[in-house]
């Protein structure tokens, strides 16, 4: 079995594994040659041929542990009726959800409407041949909610705050349906060929514990519970989140994923060890030389313990990051992770 897969189900490994979010992206030269082909990048994520080709490109070049399905967590909102574009430069627009009325109008997605997601994986897998496993993935219910109701990205999420706290009940209908979606979407990807799924949750942070409890984790909890028959490993990544660890811990996952801001040896010691942690190198030290990559890097792998660790950035990687920067890290972590 590949290290990466041993690793998220708490299995020896001959070194720690390693791949980097937003590994399929504007930092690869190869990746905008692709980009230019495609219309938009919309058009890009519906186009399996591409979408295959810039999901193996970091595969080549950086010797990284897993591939990951080059798509966006946004994709299935426009099946359940919210039209969506990205402008160049200015990130995703939606429009935005924001009522009951809108809530109840929107529709689950036929599978026949997401094809270009799982034709992709089927031809991704073919084009790696069992060299990596196929990561798919998805949006959590609330980073989701807030991207239909602020119809961006938020920046204070007054919008999305306003209904959790005003309408509740409103909001938690518009959670139930996203995780409904969620379950057939993830299901579909995992049919189709991915061996693990992520589930990226990336404005948590912006709750309290409390709200966190209240509004996140019954939704989440009920996605991974649907999923776990698959019998596919679940990873769940929160960003800005330290202060939710140990509850995120017990959503049922396999793995949890984590920010660089808190120390991956005291993430450890609040969760226990039945988790293993994917993480946390703070993504802008790609921008150091390779002799202070691989000072931080150490000092991640040595925090991890060498316990159920899967090495990756806190967060994505930044467009401006040297590729060889990337490939130098990949080099650093096999290395010392033996
Ligand atoms: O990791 C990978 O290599 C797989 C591809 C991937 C993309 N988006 C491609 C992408 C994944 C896993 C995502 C997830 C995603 N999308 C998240 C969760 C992860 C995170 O970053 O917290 C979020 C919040 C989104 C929503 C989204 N998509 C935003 C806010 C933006 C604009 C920001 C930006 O960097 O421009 C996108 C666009 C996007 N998704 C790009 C890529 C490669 C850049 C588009 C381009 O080529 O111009």
């Amino acid at each position: 079995m590949s290290r990466f897969l041993a690793a998220l189900r708490g299995e020896p490994v001959d070194t720690t594994p390693i791949w980097i979010m937003r590994q399929a992206g504007r930092y690869l030269p190869e990746y905008r040659a692709t980009r230019t082909r495609a219309r938009d990048f919309l058009t890009l994520c519906k186009t399996p041929e591409l979408a295959c080709e810039v999901t193996v490109q970091p595969i080549d070049r950086l010797g990284v542990d897993a591939a990951i399905l080059f798509s966006d967590i946004l994709v299935p909102l426009e099946k359940m009726g919210i039209p969506l574009t990205f402008e160049e430069g200015e990130g995703p627009r939606l429009v935005p959800v924001r009522d009951l009325a809108g809530i109840r109008a929107l529709k689950q997605p036929e599978p026949d409407e997401l094809r270009y997601v799982t034709d992709a994986i089927a031809l991704i897998r073919k084009a790696l041949a069992g060299r990596v496993p196929l990561i798919g993935f998805a949006g959590a219910p609330f980073t989701l909610l807030t991207y239909c109701v602020e119809g961006q990205t938020g920046k204070q999420f007054a919008e999305t705050k306003k209904l959790l706290f005003t309408a509740p009940a409103a909001a938690h209908e518009l959670l139930t349906k996203l995780t409904d979606m969620l379950i057939a979407y993830l299901g579909w990807q995992i049919a189709a060929g991915a061996q693990t799924v992520q589930i990226f949750d990336s404005w948590v942070g912006q709750l309290t514990v409390e709200d966190f409890r209240t509004f996140a984790v019954p939704h989440t909890e009920r996605l991974i519970r649907a999923l776990k028959p698959l019998g596919v490993p679940i990873i769940y990544f929160g960003n800005d989140a330290a202060h939710l660890h140990v509850d995120a811990a017990k959503l049922g996952a396999d793995a949890l994923g984590i920010d660089w801001r808190a120390p991956i040896d005291e993430v450890r010691a609040r969760v226990g060890d039945e988790i293993t942690l994917q993480g946390n190198l703070d993504p802008c030290v790609l921008f150091a030389p390779p002799a202070e990559i691989e000072r931080r890097a150490a000092d991640v792998l040595r925090r991890a313990g060498k316990r159920r660790h899967v090495f990756n950035l806190g967060h994505g990687i930044l467009p401006p990051t040297p590729p060889e920067h990337a490939q130098a890290l990949v080099e650093i972590v096999h290395r010392l992770g033996r």
